[in-house]
């Protein structure tokens, strides 16, 4: 079964045909990135702007390097939520108004649960440390969910069976790359920036605070406001005092702060192991993609951890096509009155 998914909930406008639900005959990310650069942040306005400008021919792109006529595709999906309302709303219409005209089912996503998904997709020969094939994560699993509008830590039964186990009290861990990056001038988007940064860093130059979480109801959840804080009243103190100042104490803040960031996600992380004795980890969404995080949990002999090559860690339309035709084949399809929600899904919580 090929399903056509569109992904445009915040600032990558983008398409895929996944076949099966897990084999990806093509995958287009047009990324806004340059255009809300200047403004160190997305621009909710240009945003919806630029994906009603593009969402036509990333569709055309995705459908031509599939190799497939509109006509060949057997279900239309798309995240409904959570996300920038104008920008889900531009692809939502799209994909409703695809399905419509060619009289083929339509499945409303959601954006969390497709970046969980994102790990059950064949990564083929490019999948930098995804899998291939037979070697997909088996349900029960943990899921490590960091993005940059959430951080979730959970326990999946299957594709739409998620119980949240913990999750931030304040910031997502991707805004907190995201701001400290803006405040220091690091550049933006800041998780990516900040990882590479780091490469060339002390991670233990600055000892950052890890928050107070982990007793009582606390043990899985996290929170980022007060590293946040942290890191970014370090560069007041270096305003009022000489500092070494340049390159080398750029990269000094950036590993120190992405060790504590990757720190307090483990801690949660590894109390859910614990709590719930599932060994097999899968995390999904933008912050999936850093390098220490990566590092961290493939280092670790007692889980088994998956992650989607980086490139199935952002924003990207395979992710909703896979999951969109997990609801097909069991016939769950949406109706077109279906709107879009800022807001993440209630996952049932623990
Ligand atoms: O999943 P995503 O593409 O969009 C949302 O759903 O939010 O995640 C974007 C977030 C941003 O905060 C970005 O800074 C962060 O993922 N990110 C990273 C890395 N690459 C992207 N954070 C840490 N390390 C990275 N390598
Ligand atoms: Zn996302």
């Amino acid at each position: 079964m090929k399903v056509l998914g569109i992904e445009s909930s915040c600032d990558e406008c983008a398409a895929s045909v996944v076949e099966d639900g897990t084999r990806i005959l093509s995958n287009v990310v047009a990324t806004q990135i340059p255009f809300h650069a200047a403004y160190k942040g997305v621009v909710p306005e240009i945003a919806s702007r630029k994906h009603t400008e593009w969402i036509y021919s990333v569709v055309q792109e995705a459908l031509d390097r599939a190799g497939l006529a509109p006509g060949e595709i057997e279900g239309v999906a798309a995240a409904s939520r959570p996300g920038l309302l104008g920008s889900l709303i531009v692809g939502l219409s799209f994909a409703k108004a695809f399905a419509w005209a060619r009289g083929i089912p339509f499945i409303a996503v959601d954006h969390m649960l497709a970046h969980l998904y994102a790990s059950q997709l064949d990564c083929g020969d490019s999948g930098a440390r995804g899998h291939a094939g037979a070697d997909r994560p088996a349900y029960p699993f943990l899921g490590l969910l960091v993005s940059g509008g959430h951080s979730i830590i959970c326990r999946a039964g299957a594709f739409d069976d998620v119980t949240v186990l913990g999750t931030t009290l304040d910031d997502a861990v991707g805004e907190a790359f995201d701001k400290v990056a803006k405040h220091y001038g690091f550049g933006y988007p800041g998780g990516a920036v900040i990882d590479r940064l780091a490469q060339s860093g002390d991670a233990d130059a600055f000892r950052f605070p890890l928050p107070s979480l982990h007793k009582g109801g606390h043990r899985c959840d996290l929170s980022y406001s007060g590293l946040k804080n942290a890191v970014i009243n370090q560069l007041e103190q270096f305003r009022t005092r000489p500092s070494r100042g340049g390159e080398a104490e750029k990269a000094d803040i950036a590993a120190s702060f992405q060790k504590t960031a990757v720190a307090i996600l483990l801690r949660g992380l590894f109390n859910a192991a614990a709590d719930t004795g599932l060994t097999t980890v899968v995390a999904g969404g933008g912050v999936a993609a850093n390098s220490c995080l990566r590092a961290l949990l493939a280092g670790r002999k007692d889980l088994r951890c998956f992650f989607p090559p980086p490139e199935l860690c952002g924003d990207n339309g395979a992710m909703i096509a896979g999951i969109g035709c997990r609801y097909l084949e069991r016939g769950d399809v949406s109706p077109l009155s279906v709107t879009a929600s800022a807001r993440v899904a209630d996952f049932k919580r623990n």
